[in-house]
């Protein structure tokens, strides 16, 4: 793969030294190759409704099943800073105060799980905790947090969000006012995505506690 396209807000994928099928030879290939890996991730993840422990291992685990036949860091947290993201050596750190956070909102009822898993997703996003991936992990780590709470996951829109398009724009400035501490846009964006049926029982709980 002789050059990157850029796309706002990813983390370009420079290092190919970890990528484990060595047929891949383009973009087209490698985004059809990922997508099949995370489909399986998602058949592991989204069929079988169980409460889940979100901790740190969980966290890997789940990158590590999305990524597992495409690149030899699959599961490992990042050891070098990138664009976005924490400090690198913060990750461990950082993750673990999320998974707090988290289960701390479920003690005291804090958010709706809806809005629980949308910070869930800003947060892991924020961090960046991986090399790449972590775009589509921090969406599939939410999805599974809906599910695992009894939620449906969300109907994300697939390419459109992950290529250069108005979409995805709306998308970063959305997670850029989460970054500053304003949720709303990004609750607003996200949305969207909820299952038409559920959509208005979900949004009139999620109004009523805000
Ligand atoms: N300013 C920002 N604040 C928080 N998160 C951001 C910001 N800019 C981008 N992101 C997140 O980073 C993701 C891109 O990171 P990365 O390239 O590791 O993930 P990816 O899964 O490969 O990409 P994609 O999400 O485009 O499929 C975006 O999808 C978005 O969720
Ligand atoms: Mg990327």
């Amino acid at each position: 793969m002789k050059e990157e396209r850029v796309i706002f807000g990813n983390t370009p994928v420079l290092d190919l030294s970890g990528l484990i099928p060595k047929h891949i030879t383009n973009r087209e290939q490698l985004n059809e190759w990922e997508a099949a890996n995370i489909l399986k991730a998602e058949r592991k993840l989204l069929t079988q409704r169980r409460k889940l422990p979100f901790d740190t291992a969980f966290i890997l685990k789940t990158h590590g099943f999305m990524f597992d036949d495409t690149w030899n860091w699959a599961g490992t947290f990042r050891k070098f800073d990138v664009n976005i993201g924490v400090p690198w050596h913060s990750i461990q750190e950082q993750v673990k105060l999320l998974t707090d956070d988290l289960l701390s909102w479920e003690m005291q009822n804090t958010f709706h799980a809806f809005g629980r898993s949308v910070r869930l997703h800003h947060r892991l996003v924020k961090i960046h905790p991986f090399v790449n991936g972590n775009g589509r992990h921090a969406r599939l780590i939410s999805d599974v947090y809906l599910y695992s709470r009894n939620e449906k996951p969300l109907e994300w829109p697939g390419y459109e969000l992950i290529d250069n398009s108005k979409l995805r724009e709306r998308y970063i400035l959305a997670l850029k006012d989460a970054d500053a501490g304003d949720y709303l846009p990004l609750e607003r964006f996200i949305r969207r995505f909820v299952p038409g049926k559920i959509r208005s029982r979900l949004l009139k709980t999620h109004i009523e506690r805000a």
